[in-house]
């Protein structure tokens, strides 16, 4: 049997293994510690000037404390892009709120500003203005986020972007998770850079950041004794793991390099076959971390997803199909959603391709024969 290609495996530098070690020798083993101060550090530094960093347990502790600052609670709508992962949706329903849930355009897949209009002012006709809108950079890729900063700024709604996905990406010249009033990142094991676990919370705002760290460890008032005025979260990043952050945060900008590496080396081999399609970044605003390579197979050739995902598994190669909207999920059968049936059509034809930065020449070979032998190319 071939060796297992996987979609996106953790990917680990130079540093990592002696800063864990560090951790150990000096006992740092906690929910805190310099590690994570540093981590918070590289993440802020990165990311630009002015902007402030929570390390947290998980992207989606993330985002479930950007909505509880923003005062989301139960009975309360908050708008989110149906094409993405259900953790951009859960938090919503962690609140008791209902998640209203808009479309994607063609060009990024990410949210249609037009559907998001429509969407707002139906909501504001029908007497509930959403507290939030979750806008997602599917795949490392931007939305439109002027247009959809404009639109949210209108309406006075604030914007948590899902940057989950899209750490290293940008959007004219401005990285993406500083563009919302808040944003969140992950460190899971597939993602861009990981710490075997484990988000961020980011803002320009300081008191939003600090208030996060405050909730995120117990909501904990300042008395010698347990005292508390506030539900608490256990939500804090372990200093262990916030040393593997430091050390992937000194590789990051390679990895960005070898993942559009391989976006670039599909594209180019798969070319020449008109049933297959990439998404491309529309124009030079848009800088994709291209995270995961996806593309688009249409029937034009006899060839659907399905046959060259199964072709891809008897190979032993992961792929997978792109993620399932969440208007379509059983568990969000009854919310509300405004769309025009693209989310869906990018659901039936579209596949995400290994996509890792510590991809072999002969991995990604492997992967390219196997596609062309389903065309018999
Ligand atoms: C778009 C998106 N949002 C949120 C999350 C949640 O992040 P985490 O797994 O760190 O909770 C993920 C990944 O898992 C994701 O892909």
């Amino acid at each position: 049997m071939n060796t297992k290609i996987w979609l996106s495996s953790p990917h680990m530098g130079t540093s990592e293994f002696k800063n864990v070690k560090e951790a150990f020798d000096t006992n740092w083993i906690a929910p805190l510690g310099p590690h994570v101060d540093g981590f918070e550090r590289d993440l802020a530094d990165f990311l630009g000037e002015g902007v402030h960093v929570a390390a947290l347990s998980s992207g989606t502790a993330a985002l479930h404390l950007a909505l509880i600052m923003l005062g989301v609670q139960a009975g309360d709508e908050v708008i989110c892009q149906s094409m993405t992962f259900s953790a951009s949706a859960n938090p919503i329903a962690y609140q008791g709120a209902i998640p209203v849930f808009v479309d994607s355009e063609d060009r990024t897949w990410n949210m249609s500003p037009d559907l998001l209009e429509t969407a707002i002012e139906d909501r504001i006709s029908k007497g509930k203005k959403p507290k939030a809108i979750i806008v997602v950079h599917l795949y490392g890729m931007p939305a439109e986020m002027d247009r959809i900063m404009a639109i949210a700024d209108r309406y006075a709604i604030p914007v948590v972007e899902d940057a989950a996905e899209a750490l290293g990406s940008s959007f004219k010249g401005q990285k993406l998770g500083t563009f919302g009033a808040m944003s969140i990142l992950s460190f899971n094991g597939n993602k861009i850079i990981t710490t075997s676990g484990g988000g961020a919370l980011v803002s320009n705002s300081e008191a939003f950041i600090k208030q996060a760290r405050f909730l995120a460890t117990q909501a904990r008032d300042a008395a010698p004794h347990y005292q508390h005025s506030h539900i608490g979260y256990n939500y804090r990043m372990s200093n262990v793991c916030a040393a593997i952050g430091r050390g992937q945060m000194e590789v990051l900008p390679d990895r960005v390099q070898q993942r559009r590496f391989n976006y670039s080396f599909y594209q180019e081999q798969l070319a020449a076959t008109p049933a297959i399609q990439f998404a491309g970044e529309p124009n030079s605003d848009y800088y994709s971390n291209r995270w995961l390579s996806t593309i688009l197979v249409n029937d034009s050739q006899g060839v659907s997803r399905e046959d060259i995902r199964l072709a891809l598994e008897k190979e032993n190669i992961e792929s997978r199909p792109l993620w399932k909207p969440m208007h379509l999920q059983p568990i969000f059968a009854d919310a509300p959603f405004y769309g025009d049936g693209t989310s869906e059509r990018l659901f039936d034809q579209g596949l995400c391709l290994p996509s890792g930065s510590n991809m072999t020449d002969e991995e990604r070979a492997r992967v390219i024969t196997c596609i062309k032998a389903c065309f018999s190319l």
